[in-house]
């Protein structure tokens, strides 16, 4: 392809797109200039249910390694392009197979629920999968009488036990993002915004003191959540308890309303190592193919 001089980052990067027959899924998360250019933003559980659907022979995913592996899972006939490998998690590296095994071996008959933020061994060693969008009617789904091993998130754990009432045994793990907004943050701005409303992601280390302030003003809401209800709240003002990624998304959908992140510093470096030139590089150079073995991957089909 020949690229003439005037032809921005953005237009190389849907040209390439074009001729590649490549679809580019970009998390919430993602830089706006990444947002700006793919062909659909969304949540965990909407990026999944899209790398299920697309047509496209090559998914360019804009996201974080587990997301890029889900994708393959989903499409296993599909080429999946991360277009940085470093772009990890810190809650999904918080717990291996093998720690997994040795907490099954604790619980025998336990039924395994892994959150979408996890390694495909994990995925492969548990009975149910899901995402801050469907977690808590996959929890409401088992029948009473099973134990529940919830992993790898404490905080969504927590708030999981409160809004359905089930008791589960929770793996200690957390999100150095979403653990990083204190309960301190949303107090401050319950206090200077009394007329705000109030969106938090469950993986957030407050989650559970803001159920406990127990106001109809606080939403716990997955990343996608936050969209649909900013959208269709009559309210003008909102304060959003999760990756600041999150806003540009926010002010692109609900135009004319103000959002403001809680704790500016929540900024998830692994989610920002994917730029717009290393997307461009990824579709030109066709790089990095993320690849589950069939024999995890059919586990999970
Ligand atoms: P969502 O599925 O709600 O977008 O969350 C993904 C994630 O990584 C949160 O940190
Ligand atoms: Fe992982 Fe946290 Fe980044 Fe989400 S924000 S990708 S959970 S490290």
């Amino acid at each position: 392809m020949t690229v003439a001089p005037s032809t921005t980052m953005h237009d190389e990067v849907r040209l390439l797109a074009g001729e590649k027959n490549a679809v580019i899924l970009a998390h919430n998360y993602q830089r706006p200039e990444v947002q700006d250019v793919a062909d659909y933003v969304g949540d965990s559980l909407g990026l999944s249910r899209q790398a299920a659907a697309t047509d496209a022979q090559t998914i360019v995913f804009c996201g974080v390694h587990f997301m890029a592996e889900t994708a393959a899972i989903l499409s296993p006939e599909k080429t999946v392009l991360l277009p940085d490998l470093g772009a990890g998690c810190s809650l999904a590296a918080s717990i291996d197979a093998e720690q997994l095994r040795e907490w099954k071996a604790q619980h025998p008959g336990a039924v395994v629920v892994s959150y979408v933020n996890t390694t495909a061994e994990v995925k492969a060693e548990s009975d149910y999968c899901c995402t801050s969008g469907n977690a808590k009617s996959v929890i409401e789904a088992i029948p009473e009488d099973c134990e529940i091993l919830f992993l790898p998130d404490l905080f969504l754990g927590v708030w999981l036990e409160r809004t359905t009432g089930r008791k589960l045994k929770i793996w200690m793990g957390e999100c150095h993002v979403h653990a990083g907004i204190r309960p301190a943050d949303i107090e401050r701005w319950q206090d200077e915004a009394p007329d705000a409303e109030l969106l938090v992601h469950p993986e957030c280390g407050c989650a559970s003191q803001c159920m406990a302030f127990g106001n109809e003003r606080t939403h716990i809401l997955s990343t996608e959540g936050m969209i649909n209800f900013a959208k269709a709240s009559p309210k003008p003002r909102m304060l959003v308890a999760t990756e600041i990624g999150i806003i540009h998304r926010l002010e692109k959908e609900a135009p004319g309303k103000r959002f403001e992140p809680v704790n500016r510093k929540a900024f998830c470096k692994y989610m920002k190592m994917i730029t717009l030139e290393k997307l461009r590089d990824s579709l030109r150079d066709w790089k990095h193919e993320v690849r589950v073995e069939p024999a995890i991957a059919a586990v999970q089909a």
